[in-house]
């Protein structure tokens, strides 16, 4: 994979990254349509990276089905596929961990602990296998987009980094490979997520100034659903990641709900209409 980099870049071909757990679905595809038109040379990893579940996490039902992504990959255009086996990245004496500071002490890092030590040390080695000089991202993982930005500003990566919008289901549901985990009812009902997204955009748009006022009414919209078991619900800076008490200007709304077993993600910023409240 590094060598057939270089050539690339000896050519002077741009190569753009997406890397991937696999199981691809619309979100992915959307990632793969914008890489494709970024670059010369379009690369996509599949690797489960065991280093970012924790040891009651779902990194053994973690849904894989290499015949279908590569039949997706094909389709979407991608020039090569990395697929790496766990021993090739992760020796028995392996010992080096990327660990920001900061930023994985909020949001899904707090019931996480080490998992975004996990994605920045699989990030990195990433980039120095595939070498590119774009790598794309979706942003329903905003905190890891945060943190991939930040690692690559502080350790000076010469990659630029870009974050695609989430892609949804018809009825707002954020796409994630977990989905397949829910039982029909759970899978109707997590759309409060949503739901609970863009109530809370409304009430701020609509003047409402109250972090705590806004949560609690995604809180009770939530917790309205049966088996829905609330892990996070936060307003906080869309950089710092630092919680907010007054919605003074663009806040992002970040939220994680169980349905039985399966952990759901989604987020948005809500931003105050200018002269409101
Ligand atoms: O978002 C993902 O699929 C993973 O966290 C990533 C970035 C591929 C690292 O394993």
């Amino acid at each position: 994979m590094q060598a057939r980099s270089e050539g690339l870049r000896r050519q002077g071909k741009t190569i753009v990254f997406v890397p991937t757990m696999g199981f691809l679905h619309a979100g992915h595809a959307a990632l793969l349509q914008e890489g494709r038109a970024l670059g010369d040379d379009l690369v996509l990893s599949i690797f489960v990276n065991p280093t970012q579940f924790g040891p009651t996490e779902d990194f053994e039902a973690y849904p894989r089905d290499m015949e279908r992504d590569l039949a997706l990959a094909a389709q979407a255009g991608v020039d090569a596929v990395f697929t790496p086996d766990r021993s090739e990245l992760y020796g028995n004496d392996y010992e080096t961990y990327v660990q920001l500071e900061k930023l994985p002490q909020h949001l899904c890092g707090l019931s996480r602990p080490t998992h975004f030590r996990g994605v920045a040390t699989v990030v990195t080695k990433l980039f120095h296998i595939v070498k590119p000089h774009i790598a794309v991202f979706g942003q329903k993982d905003y905190q890891q987009l945060a943190v991939i930005r930040r690692m690559v500003r502080d350790l000076n990566f010469d990659i630029e980094i870009r974050g695609l919008a989430t892609v949804r289901e018809a009825d707002g549901l954020a796409m994630s490979s977990r989905n397949t985990y829910l039982s029909p009812a759970q899978r109707q009902r997590a759309v409060c997520l949503y739901q609970a997204l863009t109530n809370a955009a409304e009430m701020v748009k609509n003047g409402e100034r109250s972090a705590a006022t806004v949560m609690a009414a995604a809180r009770n919209l939530i917790s309205a659903q049966a088996e829905a078991r609330i892990d996070y619900i936060s307003i906080c800076h869309p950089d710092s990641l630092e919680e907010m008490e007054n919605i003074a200007g663009p806040a992002l709304m970040a939220l994680a709900v169980f349905f039985g077993k399966t952990r759901l993600i989604d987020n948005m910023i809500l931003k105050p209409e200018k002269g409101a409240g």
